[in-house]
């Protein structure tokens, strides 16, 4: 893992990676979210970039700063996130969902700032998001698509069973209490040969790794 990367390895590639959470609105004020700081995603576009990768980085609200030769957009919402990757996504060799996409949205979004009446409660309607991931990877000509999945338990069975539904050739999983907000977590990569644990380090020696094993899975593609 800490073997230095070869600068060359993704000379030529363009990668796309979703970084951080989404925010979708309630109100001009308020809003549902996932919680993501965003770090792993960032860290992964700085690997990715400093093995010659051409980077295009779609990220949610986070305060991060923009890797260094690194194209940021920045979106708010699932649907945004969405149009800013199927735009992107024409050229791309790579695509690695690393965003912690909310699941579902307010049906509807107030205008104003929602008033406090009466004594009790408010109840919200949401909806569904499109599925990310799932929908680059099932394009005609897909890009080799990477997932990630956080899970609170039963990380084996989980990872590998989104791995299978969304068609993905790898997927990187972690408990949530390893990785969430910190620098460092410990990650399982996980492919069609298996499950492969990586050493608990920080998120830039994990972005190597999973570039690293990446990499190679490409190479052993063409
Ligand atoms: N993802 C996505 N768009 C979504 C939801 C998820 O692109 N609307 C991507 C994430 O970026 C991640 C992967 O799909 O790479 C797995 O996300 P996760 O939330 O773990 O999986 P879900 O399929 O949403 O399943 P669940 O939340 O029910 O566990
Ligand atoms: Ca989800």
């Amino acid at each position: 893992l800490a073997a230095a990367l070869s600068p060359g390895l993704l000379a030529g590639r363009h990668v796309l990676i979703t970084a951080g959470p989404t925010l979708e609105a309630i109100d001009p004020v308020r809003g549902i979210t996932n919680i993501s700081s965003g770090k792993m995603g960032f860290a992964l576009a700085r690997a990715c970039r400093r093995v010659g990768a051409r980077v295009t980085l779609v990220a949610g609200p986070v305060s991060l700063a923009t890797p260094r030769g690194v194209e940021r957009i920045d979106v708010v919402s699932a649907a945004q996130m969405r149009d800013a990757v199927l735009r992107a996504v024409g050229d791309a060799g790579v695509f690695i969902g690393v965003a912690a996409v909310a699941d579902y949205r307010p049906a509807e979004v107030s205008e104003h700032k929602i008033k406090k009446s009466g004594g009790s409660g408010l109840a919200l309607e949401l909806v569904q998001n499109p599925d990310i991931l799932a929908e680059v990877a099932a394009l005609p000509n897909p890009p080799f698509c990477v997932g990630f999945a956080a899970e609170s338990r039963n990380l084996d069975e989980y990872a590998s069973a989104k791995r299978l539904k969304k068609r993905l050739p790898l997927l990187v999983g972690n408990l949530i209490q390893d990785g969430m907000g910190g620098e460092s977590n410990r990650v399982v990569l996980y492919d069609e040969l298996g499950r492969h644990p990586l050493p608990a380090a920080s998120k830039d020696e994990i972005a190597g790794g999973i570039v690293a094993h990446l990499a190679a899975m490409l190479a052993n593609k063409q």
